[in-house]
């Protein structure tokens, strides 16, 4: 599956953006929420998502790139968030937070950064329904994809696999024509792709093309 992330749209046109995601052959609206405190920048916060929800015909998969993300739970369920995605670095109680995303009936989804090793969600991995693996730091789009992922991504499928968990993997950042493939066939199911998308000539015929390499 193919996610866009809006971060990269052009927010002037914002509707036009959305409509092009809409008639795409993408899977999922991504939205990247950031605080200016877990992540060092701010991107765009409620006014602007409700207007992405009010012309996006598929999934929203918001990104909660923000400290302590169970103060925003409800609002983003009342925006019509799908998919909520917290970071496992900004939750204390991540299996109390996951509960409480699922209660509100959205898809339960942990980020991880980096550096955060697989094996933590070991014991949460059931509860989850979607893992966001971050392919960069988080904070900026047009960063360059960290190598050491495709590791990460093979550890977390054999993770799924052992405890028969239903998790999907979902990979973000820097994600081009260029490792789309190899991320498919380490495991990964849903691929985020910002600023290749929206930088190039034609973005939906490139959601096609990576629609195409990586299914
Ligand atoms: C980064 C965000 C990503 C970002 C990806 O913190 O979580 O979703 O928009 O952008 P690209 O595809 O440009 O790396
Ligand atoms: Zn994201």
């Amino acid at each position: 599956m193919i996610a866009p992330s809006l971060l990269a749209a052009d927010f002037g046109n914002l509707q036009r953006d959305v409509e092009m995601i809409n008639n795409s052959n993408a899977d999922w609206h991504h939205i990247d929420i950031m605080d200016g405190v877990f992540v060092p920048n701010i991107s765009y916060g409620i006014p602007v998502v409700k207007a992405i929800a009010k012309y996006a015909t598929k999934p929203l998969d918001v990104h909660l790139m923000i400290v302590d993300p169970d103060r925003y739970i409800k609002t983003f369920a009342e925006l019509g968030a799908t998919n909520l995605s917290v970071h496992y670095e900004a939750c204390t109680h991540l299996h109390r937070t996951l509960q409480a995303i699922k209660a509100e009936g959205m898809k339960a989804g942990v980020a991880l950064n980096p550096h955060t090793n697989i094996m933590l969600l070991e014991d949460t991995i059931k509860d989850i329904d979607v893992v966001c693996m971050m392919s960069v730091n988080p904070g900026f789009g047009g960063q360059s994809f960290i190598e050491n992922t495709y590791d990460k991504i093979r550890a977390l499928k054999a993770l799924i696999e052992r405890k028969g968990a239903k998790t999907l993997i979902e990979i973000d950042g820097g994600v081009t024509d260029k490792n789309a493939k190899a991320l498919k066939d380490a495991g990964a199911d849903v691929l985020v792709a910002g600023s290749f998308i929206f930088n190039s000539k034609d973005p939906v015929k490139t959601i096609q093309e990576l629609k195409d390499i990586a299914g």
